[in-house]
This record gives C-alpha cells, sequence and structure tokens, in this order.
C-alpha cells in the first residue's frame, strides 16, 4: 500500500486503540500484539462510497442534538452504534453531520416529537458513537437504523443499516448486505459499528 501524506484508516485505529477509544469495537480484529490491524470491510483506500437509500415516510428534520437516544424505561435491548465517517481513501471526515432516526421496540416512530432522533457532529478523527436500542419490527421491513450524513459543505447521503443473521433480510426488498454492521456483543450491550465512506477524496 502506498504512503499516504495524511493518517490512513490504519493509523487512525491503531491511535484510537492505543489511546483505548476504540478498544472495545476493534480489540477482536487484533491478530496479535504488534501487528498491523487489517483495514476493515467497510473501507478500503479507493473504496466505493457508502450507498444511499430511501429516506422513508419517516425522517423529520431538526433532531436534537445528542449521542444517547435512549429514555428512562424505555424498552429495548441496548446498543453502541459507532463508526468512523471516511473519505475514499479512508481518512476521517471531522465535523460531518450525522443524523440517526428509527422505530421503537415495537417497531413504531415517533411522529410527535423526537422519540429516538438525535444527531452529532463527528469529531477531528471522524467518529461517531450513538447509545440507542434495538429497533423493533414493522411491516413490511426489516430491521434497520436511517442514517443521513453529510460532510460541511457537502451533500446530504440518505442511507440505512441493518443487522446480520436477521429472518426479514431475504424478504426486504431495501435491504443490502453491504450495508450490514458489523456486530459484536460487549458488556453493557450489542456493539454496532458501520464505517461510512462518502464520496469525497
Ligand atoms: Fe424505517
Amino acid at each position: 500500500m502506498a504512503t499516504h501524506p495524511h493518517p490512513t484508516r490504519r493509523d487512525l485505529v491503531a491511535t484510537l486503540t492505543a489511546s483505548g477509544l476504540a478498544l472495545a469495537a476493534f480489540a477482536p480484529r487484533r491478530a496479535g500484539a504488534g501487528e498491523d490491524l487489517p483495514p476493515t470491510p467497510a473501507c478500503h483506500d479507493g473504496d466505493e462510497p457508502t450507498m444511499a437509500e430511501t429516506e422513508g415516510p419517516f425522517f423529520k428534520r431538526k433532531s436534537p442534538e445528542r449521542s444517547d437516544l435512549r429514555e428512562k424505561g424505555m424498552p429495548g435491548e441496548p446498543v453502541w452504534l459507532t463508526g468512523f465517517v471516511l473519505t475514499r481513501k479512508c481518512r476521517p471526515v471531522g465535523k460531518a453531520l450525522v443524523d440517526l432516526w428509527h422505530a421503537d421496540d415495537k417497531g413504531e416512530y415517533d411522529n410527535e416529537g423526537f422519540r429516538l432522533r438525535g444527531h452529532q457532529f463527528t469529531g477531528p478523527d471522524g467518529r461517531y458513537a450513538f447509545r440507542t436500542i434495538v429497533p423493533g419490527l414493522y411491516v413490511p421491513r426489516t430491521r434497520h437504523y436511517h442514517v443521513k450524513v453529510q460532510a460541511a459543505g457537502k451533500p446530504v447521503l440518505t442511507t440505512q443499516f441493518y443487522f446480520p443473521d436477521e429472518p426479514g433480510n431475504a424478504r426486504d426488498g431495501l435491504f443490502r448486505p453491504e450495508l450490514i454492521m458489523r456486530m459484536t456483543h460487549a458488556e453493557d450491550g450489542l456493539q454496532a459499528h458501520f464505517d461510512i465512506v462518502l464520496d469525497l477524496g
């Protein structure tokens, strides 16, 4: 692989892992002490951008800025949803808007208020992190999150994230295997990871 003048995804992961920030997410992928981390399947240098999907009927503008979408007493299995917003060269995109909205544990959207809706901006390392729950199912869709991502001054990417090994995936015409999150089990819930690649150099 060619040497880049800017940090690559691999450098980024190594740095973050060294600082402990991404240890939970990346530890299972470490091959051994001192070895380089393999690039994630989501981002290879020169990779295609993350594919767009329909926003569906339940998007609402002006969601609150927050990282924790859960509310006291809200049912549902906890999820850490994390990842990096990256360019096609796997460089981090800081200050990118990441807007997340999804159904509750019963498969219902809050169209009156902003329950299970929120946005945040990536840090200089391009990382985003939401604390939320596993969305419930609603007909005819498989289980999914809705996401909009926008680098400052650039077009909005609207897409959806899917769960692995979900029986409804095969029956959902919108489902795309490229949009499956990498799932691991953390001590306090599921850890879902998806790196978003924007069509930026
Ligand atoms: Fe939906």
